[in-house]
């Protein structure tokens, strides 16, 4: 596996989709961006606006009986996607952890892959799964199911699962917005820290303004209807960028773009 930076790039993606009525509706237009890691790279839109398809596309994740994308390509590290990328690990908004495995399995659980296992020994696998279930505060409930843990602790079990593997692109779609305000507002200081200490390429999907300003290093605003670059930002790095004077008005100028688009977004501050 390779340990330079990863590039994502989308060249042209356009993604129809047929309708119950046998129409075709298209939701990406032809859609051109380049990612560079490492860094945080927040999608934001409004809901339906085809962020998680993007989102799928970079991870080579196809949907079931659709051709996808219907025209242009992705390109990951110069080099096209036509599959499952081996380097792209996702994590969703709903955490998909084995209910019949504890924490520690379930953060384990890559590792029975063969794919896993030939890239990390043994030895390290155990000492990745330690050091992420003490990253993330679990190490006290390694042997709880998950029904015995809170949302926010499920989700911390998907985070470590993902971030064990130390992938080099990590898709997260919407991993918070199932969380009470607390809750999320502990994650994502916790998922800002944990790439701190392991930079990758992070594509993070979300509708919440406050959240794509407080981690992205970059927020890319699509349009709906269908899903465009409405926006490019960069986001100014600083200790407590969510409520500076520059993140407000970046936060404003976000808004007054995201109602050029029509759509409903959240804000959280
Ligand atoms: N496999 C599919 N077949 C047909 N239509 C689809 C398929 N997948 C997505 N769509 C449609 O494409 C549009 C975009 O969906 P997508 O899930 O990408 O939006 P989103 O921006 O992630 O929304 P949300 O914020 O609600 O998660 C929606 O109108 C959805 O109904
Ligand atoms: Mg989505």
């Amino acid at each position: 596996m390779s340990s330079a930076p990863a590039v994502i790039e989308l060249d042209a993606i356009a993604q129809d989709f047929p309708q119950p009525d046998g129409s075709i509706v298209r939701v990406v237009d032809p859609l051109t961006l380049r990612l560079e890691g490492p860094s945080i790279v927040m999608l934001l839109g409004p809901s339906g606006c085809g962020k998680s398809t993007v989102m799928r596309m970079m991870g080579g994740v196809r949907p079931f009986g659709v051709a996808s994308p219907t025209s242009g390509g992705v390109r990951i590290d110069g080099v096209p996607c036509t599959g499952h990328h081996d380097d792209a690990v996702m994590v969703f908004q709903r955490y998909a952890n084995r209910p019949d495995l504890t924490v520690r399995q379930n953060v384990s659980l890559p590792f029975t892959l063969a794919l896993w296992k030939a890239r990390v020994p043994p030895e390290e696998r155990t000492r990745r799964v330690d050091e992420m279930l003490e990253a993330v505060g679990l190490a006290d409930k390694a042997d709880l199911r998950p029904a015995q843990l809170s949302g926010g602790q499920n989700q911390r079990v998907a985070l470590a699962r993902a971030l064990a593997l130390r992938p080099r692109i990590l898709l997260m779609d919407e991993p918070f917005g199932a969380l009470d305000a607390q809750t999320r507002d502990g994650m994502q200081s916790l998922l800002v820290k944990l790439i701190a200490d392991n930079p990758c390429l992070v594509v993070f999907v979300t509708h919440d303004v406050s959240e794509a300003i407080r981690l992205g290093d970059r927020v890319i605003v699509l349009s709906t209807g269908p899903a465009r670059v409405a926006d490019d930002f960069t986001v100014p790095r600083g200790p407590d960028r969510a409520r500076s004077p520059d993140a407000l008005a970046l936060e404003q100028r976000i808004l007054n773009k995201l109602h050029g688009t029509g759509g409903q977004v959240r804000v959280s501050l």
